[in-house]
């Protein structure tokens, strides 16, 4: 498949088969992330897949966080709440996933449980934490984006499907508890992966995107 099929057949996917991937498959995959460039060609992204019994444990921890009440305490700025046109296109794409699953405006806890999928991963036989030190701050999340949508798309060459999540950033200090990481290690976000349940109701979730003259602008 070309980058540009890719592209146009990718979708953030939210529910999997429970099929997990083959270790050399993963590190084949891995492997070829790697090629991702970074500023300085430095490389900051530490990253942590979960699978197993290791994935389960941490969702115990993040629901059990959760159901306690506890608010989340991330290790980088995502605090900003979106404004304007930006506020728009986050409410439709909070309704193109919640009327793909039938809940409601007015379904309050329909919408929180559907919130809670996230911390469980939506059941992905496997997870990433991108990580980096904390220091780094943005410079580290610039490339860290861009080293998991090169993650994204070599998954997508082998038909395995991806959810980004910030969700996964939200909670770090049980992630650097199970994973033994430092205290100077900050978890930026996550990806839930594996093959995906096609039929899935929450799988026909489409967004849509803004026309290219409103996103690019050409300068003679
Ligand atoms: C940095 C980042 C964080 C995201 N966080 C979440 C998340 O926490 N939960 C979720 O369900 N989707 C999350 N998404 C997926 C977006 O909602 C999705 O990419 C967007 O609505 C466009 O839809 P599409 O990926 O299906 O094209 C995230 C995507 C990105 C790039």
């Amino acid at each position: 498949m070309s980058v540009s099929e890719i592209l146009n057949k990718r979708y953030s996917v939210r529910s999997f088969e429970q099929r997990p991937i083959e270790q050399s498959l993963l590190d084949e995959i891995f492997t070829n992330a790697q090629l991702a460039p970074s500023n300085c060609n430095v490389q900051p992204w530490q990253v942590c897949v979960v699978s197993g019994n290791t994935k389960q444990v941490l969702q115990d921890k993040f629901i059990g966080l959760l159901m306690g009440g506890a608010k989340p305490n991330p290790d980088f700025n995502w605090a900003p709440q979106y404004q304007g046109q930006h506020r728009e296109r986050q409410f439709g794409s909070a309704n193109a996933l919640y009327s793909a699953i039938g809940v409601s405006r007015e379904d309050k806890k329909g919408r929180h449980m559907a919130m809670l999928r996230n911390w469980q991963f939506f059941d992905a036989p496997h997870a990433a934490f991108f990580t980096m030190d904390k220091y780094l701050d943005i410079m580290g999340a610039v490339d860290l984006g861009i080293y998991a949508q090169t993650l994204s798309l070599v998954l997508a060459e082998h038909g395995i499907s991806n959810c980004m999540q910030g969700a996964l950033g939200q909670f770090p200090d049980p992630v650097r508890e199970v994973l033994g990481l430092p205290e100077e290690r900050g978890i930026l976000f996550g990806m839930s992966f594996g093959y995906p349940k096609l039929d899935a109701p929450v799988n026909q979730t489409r967004t849509e995107r803004i026309q290219l003259s409103d996103a690019v602008t050409f300068y003679g």
